[in-house]
């Protein structure tokens, strides 16, 4: 016994019980590859007609009700609802055949929902991927935007969160940039993978009929055909990819919030959020709250966890199709979605924050953050780095002794360290010097992150 708008149910006698159906259908979620479906069944019924499997007439009769379908779903916001079907596949098809009648009963000939779902799926990651390739770029541009704003600040650098040496503002907001590029990479390479079709394929064995696989790949933009049936249809791996791309992209966010977090925290005071990214307490009136960026960081955790669900859901499968793969999509949809919020979020967050400027710069010549530059100034001189940093860690210490910064020091003082100290040790100790001695590629000189700005301008702009 069939349920309406079943596409199987012959060799049935009953109906399926309704906590059953509730389990097994998917549309309540799959609906969302509505678009992409249809467009792989229009290319499916093209390859049925150019195969002569189907008649001319009988392809158009298709193509046009799928395309009426598809107009309709525009135009109706209503329309998956309360349908009752059990994927959005029999959604398709049962509307098909309401529509056109009989002929639509022929789109199925020569493939399965097996193919037809990962072709669907693939065709709809494929456009979701350039969006969050595009949602990368606008947080990649923020992120400049925010260190031209702040071309001159400079920053304390730290290892282990402890003041370590003296960076540009820039040179951070570029390493997440960086971060970032290598994101849209990823994301590029798993597109590669993605972009191959399996329809043709059919439940696992390939399909039966003449279809020019090639040419339908070709209608759908598809790079290239799958090679093995029973893999195509039994395959998540671009899944796995793809998520583990998102969870990349969520690792860097967070580590951005986390960043972000600290310095905006009194005790850092080294950014201010504006306030239409922050939010308040409902106990204390004092309080404003950078919650966009602990949502940042916090959001990763279920993109990371999709990434083990999916590896988890295809690890013990026996090929080829079987229904655990319908697991596949919320993983996948929630990825998409989260990743994408993320990336907007980041991109106003960043927009709406100042450095303090006064205070950073402070902050970067307070702690010994040039201590490693007189070691160098040493080596200058002809001391052995090892031997230059055994040195300075004693005039550190004595420095600390006085309540003094190194530079504070006076070049007597220093002198008793080594004699190779002159006159000319202050210059070496100055913010200017520290920041401009790192001028090797990759470097935090002025000269080299205006150099690197430049770059990242022009990657912004293709
Ligand atoms: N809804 C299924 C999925 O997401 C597609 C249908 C394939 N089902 C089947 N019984 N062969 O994977």
């Amino acid at each position: 016994m069939k349920k309406d708008g079943q596409l199987w149910g012959g060799r049935f006698t009953e109906k399926p019980d309704a906590t059953f159906a509730e389990f097994n259908d998917s549309f309540r979620f799959d609906k969302r590859l509505f678009f992409a479906d249809v467009r792989g069944c229009i290319a499916h019924a093209n390859g049925l007609r150019r195969a002569a499997v189907i008649s001319e007439a009988e392809g158009s009769s298709i193509v046009e009700g799928l395309t009426r379908l598809r107009d309709t779903a525009v135009s109706n916001s209503a329309y998956f609802d309360n349908s009752g079907s059990e994927d959005v596949h029999s959604f398709i098809e049962g509307k098909l055949i309401d529509l056109i009648g009989d002929t639509g009963r022929k789109l199925h000939t020569g493939r399965s929902r097996n193919d037809q779902v990962a072709t669907a799926f693939r065709l709809w990651l494929r456009d979701e991927i350039d969006g969050i390739s595009d949602r990368l770029l606008e947080a990649q541009k923020s992120l400049i935007v925010l260190a031209e704003r702040h071309r001159d600040g400079v920053l304390p650098g730290y290892t282990h969160l402890q003041r370590a040496q003296p960076v540009m503002f820039a040179h951070w907001c570029l390493a997440y940039f960086e971060m970032l590029r290598r994101d849209r990479e990823r994301l590029a390479d798993v597109r590669k993978r993605v972009n191959v079709m399996p329809l043709g394929s059919a439940a696992l064995a390939g399909t039966s009929y003449p279809i020019d696989r090639e040419a339908v790949a070709a209608e759908l933009g598809f790079e290239s055909v799958s090679a093995n049936s029973l893999d195509a249809v039994s395959d998540r791996d671009f899944a796995v990819e793809f998520a583990a791309a998102c969870s990349l992209i969520m690792a860097h966010l967070s580590r951005l919030a986390e960043d972000l977090i600290i310095y905006c925290s009194t005790e850092f005071g080294f950014v201010t959020l504006s306030d239409t990214v922050s939010s308040g307490s409902s106990l204390m009136p004092q309080k404003k709250n950078p919650d966009a960026l602990e949502l940042l960081r916090g959001k990763s955790g279920r993109v990371f966890g999709h990434t083990i669900g999916l590896l988890t859901m295809i690890k013990g499968l026996p090929l080829a199709y079987n229904k655990d793969m319908q697991e596949d999509k919320e993983a996948v949809f929630d990825c998409v979605d989260t990743v994408d919020i993320s990336l907007r979020a980041a991109a106003i967050v960043l927009d709406n924050t100042r450095l303090n400027e006064d205070r950073t710069l402070n902050a970067a010549t307070k702690g010994y953050l040039n201590a490693t530059e007189l070691a160098d100034y040493l080596v200058k001189k002809g001391v052995p780095f090892r031997t230059g940093h055994e040195t300075v860690g004693k005039a550190v210490l004595y420095a600390i002794a006085q309540g003094k910064e190194l530079h504070e020091l006076s070049v007597e003082e220093l002198k008793e360290f080594s004699l190779e100290i002159g006159d000319d040790v202050s210059d070496a100790l100055s913010l200017k010097a520290t920041l401009g001695a790192k001028s090797a590629i990759g470097g935090t000189s002025p000269d080299r992150v205006a150099e690197a700005l430049e770059q990242a301008k022009k990657y912004l702009n293709g």
